[in-house]
């Protein structure tokens, strides 16, 4: 049995049929070809598959795809539009924000939810909000120096 779902994503209606089972991050990967989505784990500890369901940062694999039905979704994608790098990604480039990458896309959609709510967050503030999101590479250092650095640009 399949059902059809239809969500806004990264600014587009779209719509799949998939099986009551499947996963948001499935539906967005495996139907809809958005692979900057990440699967770390499959305990929902990771946060490599961070995206914005309605505004806030969701792990994408907690969540159901019939559960977004209407709901405005945006993956890391959504932040290149244009050849330009968004304010955030240009600080994790410059701060040395990654190494293999992996958990990058989860890590930025969770920054941004954060910029969002709170636009200069303390180096604490930082460390505490991301604790839904594992590297495994970088000891976070260089992560919370870029998340800084990128909140401030984007206040300019
Ligand atoms: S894939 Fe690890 S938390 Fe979602
Ligand atoms: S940069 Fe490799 S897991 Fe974070």
């Amino acid at each position: 049995m399949t059902m059809k779902v239809t969500l806004n994503l990264n600014g587009k209606v779209v719509s799949a049929d998939v099986e009551p089972r499947t996963l948001l991050v499935q539906l967005i990967r495996d139907h809809l070809g958005l692979t900057g989505t990440h699967v770390g784990c499959d305990t929902s500890q990771c946060g490599a598959c961070v995206v914005h369901v309605n505004g806030q940062s969701v792990k994408s694999c907690s969540m159901l795809a019939v559960q977004a039905e209407g709901m405005v979704i945006k993956t890391i994608e959504s932040l290149a539009a244009t050849e330009v790098l968004h304010p955030m990604q240009q600080a994790f480039k410059d701060h040395h924000g990654l190494q293999c990458g992996f958990c990058t896309p989860g890590i930025i959609m969770s920054a941004l939810n954060l910029v969002a709510i709170n636009p200069s967050p303390s180096e604490t503030e930082i460390r505490e909000w991301l604790e839904g999101n594992l590297c495994r590479c970088t000891g976070y250092h260089n992560i919370v120096k870029a998340i800084s650095a990128g909140a401030k640009a984007m206040k300019v």
